[in-house]
């Protein structure tokens, strides 16, 4: 009886050491010698310079070998079919190639300020995301499909993950942007949201209190946008538009007592 819990346990134990050498035998991937389906890079390259280009690829958009390649995410390389053309971002992944090449061609044509010149890669455009979008086209996307609480929200899981990296323009600019492409689609409370929040995060900017008095315009909201234009004043004392916005206000309330 003992001895047969012995042989079956040793059994046990050759069978899990044999499917696990098997399970590595299968998880260890190379690089191909001769690499079957290159149609931009040279034909002749070996695995070895294909690498680093590679690896470069996954970091300049932030994805992994599955997001171009015929293979799932997990499971080992040696499943993947990297000669197969399947993946349609594979495709892409080409046309930016050319695209590359075709930007190459055209700087070639300047004279450069300086005594190098500046190259164009993947990341120059794509900063680590797969979709180069800019934050306004960001938000303005979220707000198309699923509304302006869900730009917001986008907004602040954006920060939260890219601020301070290259990926995205956390200035000013970005919300202001976002601000007026509301108001031009006649969401004004939507924009005075956009312009408010952007009045928290720069304070001090004369620029941003600006938009948001041009929002409590729109919204005939005098009040409001009079103590807007006051404030961008304050930090831009020379802002001559803000001036005349503020008199033209001043004008259309013919009794100053009147809120
Ligand atoms: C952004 C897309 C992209 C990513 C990410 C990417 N590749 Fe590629 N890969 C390509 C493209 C495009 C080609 C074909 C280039 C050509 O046609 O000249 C290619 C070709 C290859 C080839 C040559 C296949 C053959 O036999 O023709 C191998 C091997 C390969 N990639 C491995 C990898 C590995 C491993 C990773 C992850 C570390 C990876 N790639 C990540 C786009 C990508
Ligand atoms: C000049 C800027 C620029 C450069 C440089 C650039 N890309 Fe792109 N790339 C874009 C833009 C813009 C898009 C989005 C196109 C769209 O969907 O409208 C894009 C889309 C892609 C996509 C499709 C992603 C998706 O999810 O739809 C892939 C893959 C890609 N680029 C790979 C690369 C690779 C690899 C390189 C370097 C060889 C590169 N790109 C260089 C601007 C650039």
């Amino acid at each position: 009886m003992r001895r047969e819990v012995i042989v079956s346990l040793l059994l046990f134990l050759f069978f899990a050491v044999f499917s696990s050498l098997l399970v590595h035998a299968q998880d260890t991937w190379t690089w191909p010698e001769k690499p079957q389906n290159l149609k931009v890079l040279p034909k002749d390259w070996p695995g070895s310079r294909l690498r680093p280009v590679m690896v470069g690829f996954t970091r300049a958009l932030g994805v992994r070998c599955s997001y171009c390649h015929k293979g799932v995410e997990g499971k080992p390389l040696s499943t993947y079919d990297f000669a197969s053309d399947d993946n349609p971002n594979k495709n892409r992944a080409r046309e930016m190639l050319r695209m590359l090449n075709d930007i190459e061609e055209h700087l070639k044509k300047i004279e450069p300020s300086s005594d190098r010149r500046v190259n164009m890669w993947c990341h120059t455009c794509h900063h680590g995301r797969p979709r180069p979008t800019t934050l306004d086209e960001e938000l303005g996307e979220q707000y198309r499909k699923k509304g302006l609480q869900a730009a917001l929200d986008d907004y602040t899981d954006l920060k939260n993950k890219y601020y301070g990296r290259a990926a995205f323009d956390f200035g000013e600019g970005s919300l202001n942007v976002f601000g007026y492409s509301l108001l031009e689609n006649n969401d004004i409370a939507g924009a005075i949201q956009v312009f408010k929040l952007n009045a928290d995060m720069f304070p001090n900017s004369a620029n941003v209190w600006n938009s948001l008095a041009e929002g409590y315009v729109k919204a005939s909201d005098v009040r409001k946008a009079q103590e807007s234009y006051e404030k961008s004043l304050k930090l831009d004392p020379a802002n001559q538009s803000a001036k005349e916005a503020l008199e033209r206000i001043k004008d259309a309330q013919p009794n100053p007592k009147q809120k």
